[in-house]
């Protein structure tokens, strides 16, 4: 294994949120190493050799320009770009698994195990296998032994090196990211590959924020990394209902804690709550692995940041009905935004689609707007969530700007923090409303005194 510095060749298998992206730095950044990326999906492939990219991200066109058709490549032929490379990449979903042992909870493995045994069949000659989706500690062990006991050719080196980009700053985080983990194997080939990992990373990022561990605290700190995140935003959502029935403003809170350096700034931005494909599921999935440890406290104290996040997304809803005095039914509900979090087309577990569900089983009429989200994925996530497609045929419009939206609808939620939502005209949305017009800010986004003084009623999250 040691004779495998330097990689001539990488493949990556899955071409989604962090495998296109990740996949992009690499080859830009290290021109003399073919990168290779592979998913079965057609569809995916053949956007990512498009000029409408499958992932929208701030930057990343022009970081996939620089590359692709010099060293980077999209293809759908799995096989042909493994038999060649040097690294192979495993970034395929490991969503939360819906049937049988662990289902609501554990992760579903079946796509890792998939790549495996796909690597496993083709492999020829010493390749690391990099494990870059989020997996359950201890994985490496699964994948090795798939790998070993399905190959006759192969010999393999299994890296967990987890993916911590966040959706909207993709290439910023790729580019500069906090620190790079590599977990290996404490063995000389373990070390070996380790090394060959840190040299290609350490060609645009200083050796000294590239940090190696062994394999299961680098499988562990990523499932953890991602719940210490959700659990700020869950404690300070929790206080954001205590600072709105005692009068205290939860961003004023959450700047007079942030400046203590102990706590820190970052995420203590209440909202409607958090979303995105990986928080709840991980979290669920650290839940999962603590009960099947045998440590039930810790799973509970972990499921309190999902229940809490649940919470504050059924108070939102809530709000808005009481506040429609007690009914929305027929009502036209303007709902401003709909992925996740803004500068991204990512919808999943977005904290919008539980609100629009509880808005329309309510009998509302919802005039949604997002200025990236396609009206097949909004639809296709409702009906997920169990609204019919007669409810989406009576009671769903979607409109192509917020203001037309907010025509003729008797409240607006904003659920994205999309910027364009604070250069909206907001004379010409209060003119077009029924009265008294309401503006339930899920983001605390807009200028809530502007809003008051020109007619608004406004309720904000956390605010007294
Ligand atoms: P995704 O669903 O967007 O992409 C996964 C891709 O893998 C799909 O396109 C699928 O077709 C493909 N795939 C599955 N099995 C395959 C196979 N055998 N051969 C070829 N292709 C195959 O998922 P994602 O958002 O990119 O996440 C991937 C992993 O990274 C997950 O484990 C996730 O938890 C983790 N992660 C995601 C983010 C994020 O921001 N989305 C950030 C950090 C880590
Ligand atoms: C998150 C982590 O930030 C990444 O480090 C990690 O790699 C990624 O999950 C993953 O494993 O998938 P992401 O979900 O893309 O990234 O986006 P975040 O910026 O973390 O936002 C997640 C959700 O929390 C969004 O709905 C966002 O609006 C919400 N949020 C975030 C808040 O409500 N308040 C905050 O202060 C911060």
């Amino acid at each position: 294994m040691t004779n495998m510095i330097p990689p001539k060749k990488i493949c990556c298998i899955g071409a989604g949120y962090v495998g296109g992206p990740t996949m992009a730095m690499i080859a830009a950044k290290c021109p003399d190493i073919r990168v290779d990326v592979v998913d079965l999906n057609e569809e995916r492939i053949a956007a990512w050799n498009s000029d409408e990219l499958p992932v929208y991200e701030p930057g990343l066109y022009d970081v996939v320009k620089e590359a692709r058709g010099r060293n980077l490549f999209f293809s759908t032929d799995t096989e042909a770009a493994i038999v060649d490379a040097d690294i192979i990449f495993v970034s395929v979903g490991t969503p939360t698994k819906t049937y049988g042992r662990g289902a609501g909870r554990a992760a579903d493995l079946c796509y890792i195990e998939g790549a495996a045994r796909m690597i496993a069949k083709v492999a020829k000659g010493p390749k690391i296998i990099v494990e870059k989706s989020t997996i359950p500690v201890r994985t490496a062990e699964a994948m090795r032994t798939i790998l070993t006991a399905n190959s006759s050719e192969g010999q393999f080196q299994v890296l967990s090196n987890p993916e911590f980009l966040a959706e909207g700053t993709a290439v910023e985080d790729l580019q500069c990211p906090d620190r790079i983990l590599i977990g290996g194997e404490r063995t000389p080939e373990g070390d070996a590959a380790v090394e060959t990992l840190v040299n290609i990373y350490s060609q645009w990022i200083p050796r000294e924020r590239i940090l190696t561990t062994n394999l299961w605290s680098s499988e562990l700190s990523k499932l953890v990394a991602n719940a210490f995140l959700a659990q700020r935003i869950s404690s300070i959502n929790s206080i954001s209902a205590l600072c709105e029935t005692t009068g205290a403003d939860v961003d004023e809170v959450a700047r007079a804690i942030g400046m203590d350096s102990r706590i820190g700034p970052k995420f203590l931005k209440s909202s409607v709550g958090f979303g995105g494909s990986c928080f709840q599921k991980d979290i669920l999935n650290l839940v999962y692995l603590c009960e099947h440890f045998g440590l039930p406290q810790v799973a509970s104290y972990w499921e309190s940041v999902i229940q809490m996040n649940d919470w504050q997304k059924e108070r939102f809803s809530g709000k808005i009905v009481n506040t429609l005095f007690n009914t929305v039914r027929n009502k036209r509900i303007a709902v401003w935004g709909f992925a996740f979090k803004k500068d991204t087309n990512d919808t999943r577990e977005s904290a919008a689609i539980y609100v629009c569900r509880d808005l329309l089983l309510e009998g509302a009429n919802i005039a949604l707007y997002d200025p990236r989200v396609s009206q097949e994925t909004i639809i296709a996530d409702l009906k997920y969530v169990g609204v019919s497609q007669e409810m989406i045929d009576a009671q769903l419009t979607i409109c192509d700007s917020c203001e037309d939206a907010a025509l003729e609808a008797h409240g607006v939620a904003v659920l994205t923090e999309w910027d364009e939502f604070k250069e909206a005209d907001y004379s010409r949305v209060l003119d077009g409303m029924h009265k008294p017009a309401f503006i339930f800010d899920g983001r605390n986004l807009l200028n809530h005194d502007t809003l008051r003084k020109i007619g608004f009623e406004v309720y904000a999250i956390g605010k007294g």
